[in-house]
This record gives structure tokens, C-alpha cells and sequence, in this order.
């Protein structure tokens, strides 16, 4: 059965990322939407932006994804889109193990590597180059940024940015809402909330 088309939220640039990663896999896009009546009718990267509040084209027969980097915002989305059909996208430059668990809305860039045991909750970005190593969880709406690494039994709340570059030490917990800079090594747990950042020096340990 050939997939339904998509309805693309956003127009930025993860969107149109998404756009390319969907055609990638041989989705069909429909179209972009936008509350910004400025953009409606322009063509981005070769697919129109549709007139009209994204919540008018609920009724038509396509999958959506809310293709919004912002976390809180993606959320925001996507709850005012509840009772819609929502897509799974895999850039086919990826390796998704078969053990793993991608719920509706996800959206996964080519070059990431998702091992076994790995559970993704809703609207879960996992951006180009991460690798999430075995048995992870990541909570709905989270973003493990360009280029992140998460160590095995990594647990990311959700709404958490994990930001570009960033690695996670093997079992350490990240709570809902938290931020962990570019570039940081994360080697215990971050609460609810907090951001958190900077980066590993290795240097011999005393003892
Ligand atoms: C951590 C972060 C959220 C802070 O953002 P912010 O509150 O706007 O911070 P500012 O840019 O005002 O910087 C505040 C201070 O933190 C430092 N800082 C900012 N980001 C940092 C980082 N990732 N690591 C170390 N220090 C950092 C700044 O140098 C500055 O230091 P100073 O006060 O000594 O001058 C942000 O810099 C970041 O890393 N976001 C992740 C972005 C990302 O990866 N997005 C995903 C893209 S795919």
C-alpha cells in the first residue's frame, strides 16, 4: 500500500531538511504549512506553502509531522494536532535497529545509528550523526542535536535539548525540560530544567 502523503509543519530550516529526508525516503510531501501568512504560496525547496492555519487541513487524507526544532513548541503543535495521523520519518542513510521502538512523529536524520533497545517517545528529533547506543530512552519531543552521542542506558526526559556535539556517559538521566549545551560531557545526572554545559579534559586520575 503506497504511504498517504505528508503535510509538513514549519518552514524553517529543519523543515525543509525534513522535506529532503522525507523525498529521500520516497515520501510524498504535499505541502508545507505555516501560521506566517508571509509565507504562504512561496515554494520551499520545491513544495508549496499552503494557505490557511494548519488546523484547516486537518480533514485531508496525509500524515503530518510538526517539523519544528523548538521542543516546547513542537509540543504545542503537535497537541493541537491530536486525533491526526502522524508520520515516522527515517532518512534511509540511517541504521535503526529492528529491536528498537520509534513512536508517531519521530524524525531521524541520515547518519544516525539507533542500537538495540533504543525506545523513542513522540515528536523525538534525532538529528544528523547522533548515535544513540543501546537500550536509551528518549522522551517525547526531545531533540539529541547534530553530531550528540548517548552511551548505552542514556534516559533523556522530555522537551530535553541535547545539544549539537554533546555526549552522554552510559546511565546517567536527564530530566524533563533540561538543556546540556553544545559541545558538553554529560557524566551524572541533570535535573529537571537546568541547563547544563562544558566539556571533558581527560587527564590521568590521582590513585
Ligand atoms: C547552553 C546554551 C543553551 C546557552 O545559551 P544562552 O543562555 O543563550 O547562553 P549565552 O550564549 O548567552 O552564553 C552564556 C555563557 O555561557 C557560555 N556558553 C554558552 N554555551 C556554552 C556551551 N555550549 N558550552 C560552554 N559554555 C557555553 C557562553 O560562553 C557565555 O559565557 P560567559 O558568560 O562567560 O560569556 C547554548 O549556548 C547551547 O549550547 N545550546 C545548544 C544549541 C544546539 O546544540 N542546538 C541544536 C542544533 S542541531
Amino acid at each position: 500500500m503506497t504511504a498517504p502523503p505528508l503535510l509538513i509543519i514549519g518552514t524553517g530550516g529543519h523543515a525543509r531538511e525534513c522535506v529532503e529526508a522525507a523525498q529521500a525516503a520516497g515520501r510524498q510531501v504535499a505541502g508545507l504549512l505555516d501560521q506566517d501568512s508571509t509565507m504562504w504560496g512561496k515554494t520551499l525547496p520545491g513544495v508549496p506553502v499552503l494557505a490557511g492555519d494548519p488546523a484547516e487541513h486537518r480533514s485531508r487524507d496525509a500524515e503530518w509531522l510538526v517539523a519544528v526544532g523548538d521542543n516546547d513548541a513542537r509540543a504545542r503543535l503537535a497537541t493541537a494536532l491530536d486525533g491526526c495521523a502522524f508520520a515516522t520519518l527515517i532518512h534511509p542513510f540511517s541504521w535503526v535497529s529492528p529491536s528498537a521502538v520509534i513512536n508517531d512523529g519521530c524524525m531521524i536524520f541520515a547518519g544516525t545509528v539507533l542500537q538495540t533497545g533504543v525506545r523513542l517517545g513522540r515528536h523525538v528529533i534525532i538529528n544528523t550523526g547522533a548515535t544513540v547506543s543501546h537500550d536509551c530512552q528518549v522522551g517525547d519531543c526531545s531533540h539529541v542535536a547534530v553530531g550528540a552521542h548517548l552511551a548505552g542506558n542514556v534516559g533523556i526526559g522530555a522537551r530535553v535539548l541535547f545539544g549539537a556535539g554533546a555526549v552522554a556517559r552510559p546511565g546517567v538521566a536527564v530530566g524533563d525540560g533540561a538543556t546540556i549545551g553544545a559541545g558538553a560531557v554529560v557524566v551524572q545526572d541533570v535535573a529537571a530544567g537546568v541547563t547544563a554545559v562544558g566539556g571533558g579534559v581527560a587527564r590521568p586520575r590521582k590513585g
